[in-house]
């Protein structure tokens, strides 16, 4: 059932349930991060592999240290500078966080959501949220409460309907090596805009074979139909002029008169409207029977870093 209805869901989570709601990132697939019953049932639905952890969810972040501790001045900075907001720290985690929610590490991943909803539930709550992607593991993360009925119709008693997500792209993650800052995945935030606030970040690259956030290796948030990557876009076209072809493309259409599923992500190319459109528009096109996607590569530069990122693992072949 889709509903606005918090106390619903605040039953739900109580009960050991889990629901999915909002979050000024993507919907979230909510259950009591102190309960491993309802953390078994967020692995079982979603199909993820056990070894993936999840976020927790808290209310504020005077709520970090029931949760963290050893907690870095660089995470206390960054949780002063984000929070509530897009940034996820990965801090030593204390016992009562369950070893499911964090695959056995001693660390655990943490955030405060900016959404009027999931604030309204947490204050509601006596235990934080742990929260993946309401998306079954590997797909398109969702943006909208249909999206995630068009996942899982059935099979979930409420989802929550908190709107379109406001940035439509998750969070970042920071992670420490000892006091020194990590980015496990990019999101949305900018590597830019952290780095204003706490100096350069180590980055941990794709050559990297066993990484601590597998979010930033796998192929990941991937369409059913086959997608391709590339700058340009034009000559990508020319090998396929006997498909159905749908173009994910950044600020313009593209002058194909046989080409009529053309996502634009901002007319006025702006990453942040392009970050937030970018689920909704590989959504679409994913429903639109088309034989491939060409998505183009956007400018190299803030939100645009994130944004190809995520394109270059959804085209990605395994
Ligand atoms: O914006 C978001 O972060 C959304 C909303 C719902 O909050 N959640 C989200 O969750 O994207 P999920 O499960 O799709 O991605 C969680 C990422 C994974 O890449 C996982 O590997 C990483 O967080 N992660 C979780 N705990 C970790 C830990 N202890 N160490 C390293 N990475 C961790
Ligand atoms: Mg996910």
């Amino acid at each position: 059932m889709i509903t606005k209805n918090i106390q619903l869901a605040v039953q739900e989570l109580r009960e050991d349930n889990i629901i999915a709601i909002p979050t000024e990132t993507v919907y979230g697939l909510a259950g009591n991060a102190f309960s491993e019953s309802a953390i078994h049932k967020i692995f079982e639905f979603k199909k993820r592999p056990l070894h993936n952890p999840l976020i927790v969810h808290i209310q504020s972040i005077d709520y970090l240290t029931k949760v963290a501790k050893d907690i870095p001045d660089k995470a206390y900075q960054l949780a002063n500078a984000f929070w509530p907001g897009p940034l996820t720290l990965v801090l030593n985690k204390k016992e009562n966080i369950p070893n499911i929610v964090s695959a056995h590490k001693n660390t655990v991943a943490v955030r405060v959501p900016n959404h009027p909803m999931a604030l309204a539930l947490l204050a509601n709550l006596d235990f934080p949220i742990a929260a993946p992607s309401a998306n079954p593991f590997g797909s398109i993360s969702p943006t909208s409460a249909m999206h995630v009925a068009n996942y899982f119709e059935n099979e979930l008693a409420i989802i929550l309907d908190g709107g379109e997500c406001e940035k439509g792209i998750e969070s970042t993650i920071v992670g420490f090596d000892g006091d020194e800052p990590v980015l496990y995945r990019l999101g949305s935030i900018s590597l830019d805009d952290i780095e204003k606030e706490i100096g350069e970040l180590k980055l941990i690259t794709k050559n990297d074979i066993n990484p601590a956030a597998p979010g930033m290796l796998s192929k990941h948030y991937a369409p059913k139909t086959k997608m391709y990557f590339t700058n340009n876009v034009h000559e990508l076209i020319q090998k396929f002029t006997n498909n159905q072809i749908g173009l994910l493309l950044f600020e313009k259409k593209l002058d194909y008169k046989n080409i009529t599923h053309q996502e634009i992500l901002s007319v006025t190319s702006n990453l942040n409207e392009a970050a937030k459109n970018l689920y909704a528009a590989m959504h679409r096109l994913d429903h639109s029977n088309l034989d491939i996607i060409v998505a183009e590569r956007l400018p190299d530069v803030g939100l645009g870093k994130t944004i190809n990122d995520k394109l270059e693992r959804a085209s990605k072949n395994e």
